[in-house]
C-alpha cells in the first residue's frame, strides 16, 4: 500500500529509519494493538506499518477537512471514486497540452465553488466527487501541493506533468479495506488524547518549522503551525508520555539552518533526541535540497 496523494513533508524516505526505531515488543511480535497518528497528511507512515503489521484500531487525524473526507470516502465508496477519478483521467488525457491546462483550472474553480455549499459535518454524496477533485488536483498541480488563500480557494497552479499517475485501482482497493477499522478525525491534535491508552504507539509527524522566514514553500497556508503551536505539542506530548503510550516525533532539524538553534532540544528535553539524514523534496531553491537532517524524538 502506498499513499494515494502527494503530499508535503512526505515520509517515504524515512519509513526505514523509523521502523528500527520502533517500540521492541511491536518489532517482535508484528503486532500494534493501537495506533494514533494525529498529523495523518499523505499518511505514508500508517500504509507503511500497515501493510507489514497487524494493527488492530488505527485513529488517524488531520486538521485539513477536505483530506479527511478523502480518507472517508476511500474507507465507504472507493468504487464510486475510482470511476470519477477513471471519467476525470481520461477526459484529461484526451486532450492537447493547453486545453488540459484550461481542464486543471475548470476542476480547480468546481473544487472552490463546491465549498461553499458543502455539508462538511455529514457525509454525503457529493464528498466522493469532491474527493475524486481533490485527487485529480494533487496529482495535476504544481509539485502536489495543497495551498489555499485567505478566502479559503485552493491557489495552487498547473504543474505540467507530462504524465501524471492519477490513481491505482489496486493500491485504492487495498486502501479501502486498510481503512475499515480505522477511525477518521477531522480535528486539532489534541482531540486524539482520548483514545491514547497506555500501550498505544503514537507517531507525531507535525508540520515543519520553516527552516528560515523566506521558507514559507512547504506551509499549510491556514493549517500553519506556529512555534506557540509547536510548544502546545510539546506540552501534549508529555502528558500522553505520562499516560504510558510510546510515542515517536519527527521534525526537520533548525541546525540545518543554524547549528545554535536548540528549540526542539530543550523542548523536548529528557527524551531519546536522534538526528538522522534526509532529503527534502519539497523546496523552490534547488541549493536546499541537499543533505539535512531529520529529528526523531522518542519516549523510550
Ligand atoms: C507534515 S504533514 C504530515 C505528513 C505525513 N506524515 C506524510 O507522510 O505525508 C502535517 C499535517 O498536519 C496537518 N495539521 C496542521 N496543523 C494541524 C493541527 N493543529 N492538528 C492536526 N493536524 C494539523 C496538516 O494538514 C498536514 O496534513
Amino acid at each position: 500500500m502506498r499513499p494515494f496523494l502527494k503530499w508535503a513533508g512526505g515520509k517515504s524516505q524515512l519509513l526505514k529509519a523509523f521502523e528500527a526505531r520502533l517500540p521492541e515488543p511491536i518489532k517482535e511480535s508484528k503486532y500494534i494493538p493501537r495506533y494514533l497518528e494525529p498529523f495523518v497528511g499523505g499518511g505514508a507512515m500508517f500504509f507503511y506499518l500497515k501493510t507489514h503489521y497487524q494493527i488492530e484500531q488505527a485513529y488517524l487525524f488531520d486538521i485539513n477537512p477536505d483530506l479527511i473526507i478523502c480518507y472517508k470516502v476511500l474507507q465507504k465508496n472507493h468504487q464510486e471514486l475510482i470511476t470519477i477519478l477513471a471519467e476525470l483521467a481520461s477526459t484529461f488525457m484526451a486532450k492537447d497540452q493547453d486545453d488540459r491546462k484550461s481542464f486543471y483550472y475548470q476542476i480547480r474553480d468546481r473544487f472552490n465553488q463546491q465549498r461553499m455549499n458543502l455539508d462538511f459535518l455529514n457525509y454525503n454524496n457529493t464528498w466522493i466527487e469532491r474527493a475524486g477533485y481533490l485527487i485529480f488536483l494533487n496529482k495535476t498541480c504544481y509539485n502536489g501541493l495543497f495551498r489555499l488563500n485567505q478566502k479559503g480557494e485552493f491557489n495552487v497552479p498547473y504543474g505540467h506533468h507530462k504524465k501524471p499517475r492519477f490513481y491505482d485501482a489496486d493500491n485504492l482497493k487495498k486502501i479501502n479495506k486498510a481503512l475499515q477499522n480505522t477511525e477518521l478525525i477531522c480535528g486539532d491534535f489534541t482531540e486524539a488524547e482520548k483514545f491514547v491508552t497506555k500501550q498505544s504507539f503514537v507517531y507525531f509527524d507535525p508540520p515543519y518549522r520553516p527552516l528560515s522566514s523566506t521558507a514559507n514553500f512547504t506551509t499549510y497556508s491556514r493549517y500553519g503551525f506556529s512555534d506557540f503551536d509547536q510548544k502546545r505539542l510539546a506540552a501534549f506530548y508529555k502528558k500522553l508520555d505520562r499516560k504510558g503510550a510510546y510515542l515517536m516525533l519527527s521534525n526537520s532539524d533548525p541546525k540545518n539552518e543554524n547549528v545554535d538553534d536548540d528549540f526542539f532540544d530543550s523542548l523536548y528535553q529528557g527524551y531519546k533526541i536522534e538526528r538522522i539524514p534526509a532529503r527534502r523534496y519539497i523546496n523552490r531553491d534547488a541549493s536546499k535540497r541537499g543533505a539535512i537532517n531529520e529529528l526523531i524524538i522518542r519516549n523510550y
